[in-house]
């Protein structure tokens, strides 16, 4: 037998080296194990807290380490020092899909994440993105009721695809990009081939004080001019049984062969004083800017060439936040990324606790001179004063170059409303350029086939309906091809149950009224 005997003595975490890897400590041989084998408690209590819990959305995913360098002279856009000429900045990066739990297929038709923290001199700044350019609703107080549809049932604990379109029917903004999940989008080949977008519009601050709107975008650098290549729902099915990790591997097995992915990013820059009176609301989350009116420009590469050494620790203990932004660069009017402003730093601190920018991966790489101390987990030694203002020599603000500079005018009564609608703001218009000019005929037909497939599947005759009527609102010829080949598929009329109407399930089961 080989001599498995190595260098390093295993020890407890305390450093201590211990007697055997294999034998707990009994009374004899035979005998009852002892409450004092440390070691054997030890291991077992760790154990048991290995899992922490998963993120709410975008639980699966898997990520890498590599570089952005900034390759143009975007200067006059941006004193962000990430984005002057030749910059050169460490970058963490995750991708994820977003209803799935941590073991689920990463082949699930859904749209993918596309989150990328800068390690700047001035700090982390954070663009925590999408493949598609757009998203589903406008206004942050549908997000959670999204996407809880898109998730799991109270009563069976299923996905349900009555739940989806019930929702998606009812929110006709989700139309644009309900329209990229069922086309091409909504099943990458890997995460190498795929583009990334900000989606949301946010703004750009140059020296002299100058503001632009922009939209971020990276283009992959890997297969064909279009980038986003795809599997078809069939290869998408067949691989989700035959390796639901199949993009994990993907990106590893990638740069570990040597072969990192990279992208390119573009900016779409529209000059502040446009955002007024610009056809579409510039805000708006639903909708793209078209290319003919605010171009693509080139800005810089990203490139992913480190693999994570411990998974647990720089994967899943990353934490991203779109309002980690640096001077130069700042938020916009766009309600949905304001809202997001919140919501993730108030996960990271239930999911990772408050002290979770400490945890190595989440450290900005430049000096922190904050004035939270302690906490659960802090590892870092305050230091004396611990208060602001103070004259004992303590950190102080500064207003004109502190990373909140990017301000903007707002006034008006209180309302619950997202946005007026402007000249060219429906809901169909942009879905409808999507299938009929984007698409070739290629894909319009497997956008076709895979709006079928998914209404066939468990939709209610009453939400299949409204489904039908949806897709009307776009195009009748679409619509007309959907409901043929639905129809075809469940053999007429829909049988499907949907759900019990709530009002007819009464008594203790139904929280409201146990109320
Ligand atoms: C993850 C909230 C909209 C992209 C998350 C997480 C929350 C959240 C709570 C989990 C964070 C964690 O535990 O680490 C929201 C809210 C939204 C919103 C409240 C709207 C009001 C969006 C939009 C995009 C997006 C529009 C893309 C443009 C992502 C991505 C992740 C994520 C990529 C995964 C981050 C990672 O890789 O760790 N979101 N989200 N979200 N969200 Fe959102």
């Amino acid at each position: 037998m080989a001599d498995r005997k190595s260098a390093l003595p295993t020890t407890t975490d305390a450093g201590i080296a211990v007697q055997s890897d294999e034998h707990s400590l009994t009374v004899g041989s035979d005998g009852p194990i002892v409450l004092h084998d440390h070691y054997l408690i030890e291991q077992m209590a760790n154990f048991n807290r290995e899992r922490i819990a998963e993120r709410q959305p975008h639980a699966k995913g898997s990520g890498a380490f590599g570089y952005f360098e900034t390759t143009k002279d975007v200067s006059k856009y941006t004193k962000a020092k990430v984005f002057q000429p030749g910059a050169k900045v460490d970058v963490a990066m995750r991708f994820s899909t977003v209803a799935g739990e941590r073991g689920s297929p990463d082949t699930w038709r859904d749209p993918r994440g596309f989150s990328v923290k800068f390690y700047t001199e001035d700090g982390n700044f954070d663009m925590v993105g999408n493949n598609t350019p757009i998203f589903f609703i406008r206004d942050p107080l549908k997000f959670q009721h999204f996407i809880r549809s898109q998730k799991r049932r109270a009563d069976n604990g299923l996905r349900d695809h009555d739940m989806m379109w019930d929702f998606w029917t009812l929110s006709p903004e989700s139309t644009h990009q309900v329209a990229y999940l069922m086309g091409d989008r909504g099943v990458p080949k890997n995460w190498r081939e795929m583009n990334g977008y900000s989606s949301h519009t946010y703004m750009l601050i140059n020296e002299d004080g100058e503001k632009f709107w922009v939209k971020f975008h990276f283009h992959t650098d890997v297969g064909d001019e279009s980038g986003n290549a795809h599997f078809t729902q069939d290869e998408a099915v067949e691989m989700a049984g035959k390796d639901s990790d199949y993009h994990r591997r993907d990106l590893f097995n990638a740069i570990h062969e040597g072969n990192p992915p990279s992208w390119t990013l573009k900016w779409q820059i529209m000059p502040y004083e446009d955002a007024k009176t610009y056809r579409i609301n510039p805000f708006d989350l639903t909708k793209t800017w078209p290319h003919e009116d605010y171009p693509l420009i080139e800005v810089g590469k990203l490139v992913l060439d480190k693999n994570p050494v411990d998974w647990d620790t720089q994967i899943e203990q990353l934490a991203f936040e779109p309002n980690n932004m640096v001077p130069g660069i700042g938020l916009s009017p766009d309600k949905m990324l304001l809202a997001r402003g919140f919501a993730y730093a108030d996960a990271h601190r239930a999911r990772l606790g408050v002290n979770y920018k400490q945890i190595p991966v989440n450290k900005p790489q430049c000096p922190v001179h904050s004035y939270s101390r302690a906490g659960h987990m802090r590892t870092e030694n305050a230091v004396d004063p611990v208060y602001a203002p103070n004259s004992y020599g303590g950190a102080t603000a500064y207003p004109d170059t502190g990373g909140e500079a990017g301000l903007w005018h707002a006034d008006g009564d209180m309302v619950r409303r997202a946005y007026e609608l402007r000249e060219d703001d429906d809901d169909v218009s942009q879905a409808r350029a999507l299938i009929l000019e984007v698409f070739d005929d290629d894909a319009r037909d497997r956008f076709v086939s895979n709006v079928s497939g998914h209404l066939a599947d468990g939709v209610s005759e009453p939400v299949l309906q409204r489904a039908i009527a949806y897709w009307r609102a776009v195009d009748d010829g679409i619509a007309d091809r959907i409901e043929k080949k639905v129809r075809d598929m469940i053999g007429g009329k829909s049988k499907a149950p949907g759900m019990a109407s709530a009002e007819s399930i009464s008594g203790p089961s139904r929280l409201r009224e146990a109320a």
